[in-house]
């Protein structure tokens, strides 16, 4: 069977609110990077909440997970579990139609189906409350045939009762899910042959059978209010989120501040108007002993005269002439150097008067930064170039006023703190993609290993 988006499709699909605390949650439990693993939980919410799996879900539950909607499209055509076109406003009928239940006679359940809902499967019944569709074995053979209807099943059918379930689930009741021909469980139609104690002190339906019919929801469209959210990792796990008023954001490790090493101090020194204003990042490193590397902070001040006015590396006495490769970690008072802390470079005079000011409903610490009413001449940087950025989130940036690179190298810890708040949907992704360092390399002309893929097509948008 062809697996395609249905060609009606609706204009947006959002969570409800509930559901999307859940779906940050979810998200949460992943490592730094790996977000895109909360894939199938999140499009298997956003399915129990519509019913079937939509365009724009899809694409939306790809936004928050910055991937590509080809990737989310190829998770969802894959898994026959997720339905690619509308089901029934109560239920879609799943018969069981391999070996055992075939026998026991899931054809004349089909045909109920074919009767009482749509000659074809994948098709809504005319007053749009069913569908149903044929399936593959799904464990219970033992109590073939069966039919799963929302979360439960329904086994030792027969077309009759089959009949009579649909009639009860559109009257809006819920039949008791289970074995329908008397049986308690799997065991022997004519009763227990062994084990014969069992028999005294159960309760009246099996352990899942009673657990549905306490929970009476078989069918229902799950918009996550039915538990409360629970999320212990969030203040525990390993990927807990900080307290964002209480992030301190340090310079990144000495390996991995690569893309630095690649700008070119020369070119950079003569850089234009634009990035001559950018403040690249606060280095506090030097090259090979003997030379003047880029990292050496002397080059650092040639490409941005802010930065030459900040005075931590410049005056700090454990710097170089002893040779010592290690990165100086601290100020000349000693304090943490932070980057951007120091030499925030102001934007052009396009600078909205409102800078530092919380927007009306924006919310969470730290300081706004300064942004623009529209891009400069020239248009906007592509800030898909900074990993951790895609279509999404670029034209999310763009509607709060970021369109340059040289704006975002300029973060100060307490304006990242208060961007990664109010990108809403993509919370914390300024720290934890370090979008400043990024900037700051692509702001004076470098190019980080990113942004290479980026230009030989080797991330896909
Ligand atoms: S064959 Fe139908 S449940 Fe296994």
């Amino acid at each position: 069977m062809l697996r395609r988006l249905h060609p009606e499709q609706p204009d947006s699909f959002a969570f409800t609110p509930e559901n999307q605390a859940w779906a940050e949650a979810q998200i949460a439990k992943f490592p730094e990077g790996r977000q895109a693993s909360a894939i199938i939980p999140l499009m298997w919410r956003a399915h129990e909440q519509e019913g079937w799996l939509t365009r724009p879900a899809i694409e939306g539950i790809a936004d928050m997970l910055d991937m590509a909607y080809m990737r989310a499209l190829e998770v969802a055509s894959f898994y026959f579990q997720f339905q690619l076109q509308p089901t029934g406003s109560i239920a879609n009928i799943q018969i069981c139609g391999t070996t055992s239940c075939m026998i026991c006679g899931a054809e004349d359940l089909i045909g109920v189906c074919r009767e009482k809902i749509a000659d074809a499967p994948h098709t809504l019944s005319a007053d749009g409350k069913f569908s149903w569709e044929e399936v593959e074995c799904q464990g219970a053979c033992a109590n073939a045939p069966m039919a799963m209807i929302g979360k439960d099943y329904y086994e030792d059918l027969t077309a009759e009762r089959l009949r009579e379930i649909i009639d009860e689930l559109a009257a809006g009741g819920v039949p008791v899910p289970g074995p329908q021909n008397g049986r308690f469980a799997s065991e022997p139609k004519s009763g227990l042959t062994s084990l014969k104690e069992f028999d005294s002190g159960h309760r009246k339906y099996n352990a899942s059978v009673q657990l549905a019919t306490d929970l009476g929801e078989t069918v229902k469209r799950i918009d996550g209010t039915e538990v409360p959210l629970l999320a212990p990792w969030r203040e525990h796990g390993a990927n807990h989120q900080p307290d964002p008023s209480k992030v301190v954001v340090r310079d990144a490790p000495l390996d991995i501040v690569t893309e630095t090493d690649r700008i070119d101090p020369a070119k950079a020194a003569q850089g234009d108007a634009a990035t001559s204003k950018a403040k690249p990042r606060q280095d506090n490193t030097k090259g090979p002993a003997g030379e003047p590397g880029p990292k050496d902070p002397k080059s650092v001040a040639k490409t941005s005269g802010a930065t030459a006015k900040a005075p931590q590396m410049e005056e700090d006495p454990s710097g170089t002439p002893d040779g010592d490769s290690r990165p100086a970690k601290t100020a000349a008072n000693g304090a943490p150097v932070a980057r951007g802390a120091a030499g925030k470079t102001p934007l052009p005079g396009t600078a909205d008067k409102s800078a530092g000011k919380p927007d009306e409903g924006a919310a969470g610490p730290g300081a706004k930064p300064a942004t623009l009413k529209a891009a400069r001449a020239g248009g906007p940087d592509d800030l898909k170039m900074i990993k951790g950025v895609g279509p999404k989130l670029e034209s999310l940036l763009n509607d709060m006023g970021f369109y340059h690179f040289d704006q975002i190298a300029a973060w100060s810890p307490d304006e990242v703190a208060w961007v990664d708040q109010n990108i809403i949907g993509f919370k914390g992704r300024v720290t934890r993609d370090d979008w400043v360092r990024q900037a700051g390399v692509l702001a004076s002309g470098g190019e980080t290993e990113f942004a290479k893929r980026v230009k030989k097509g080797d991330v896909y948008e």
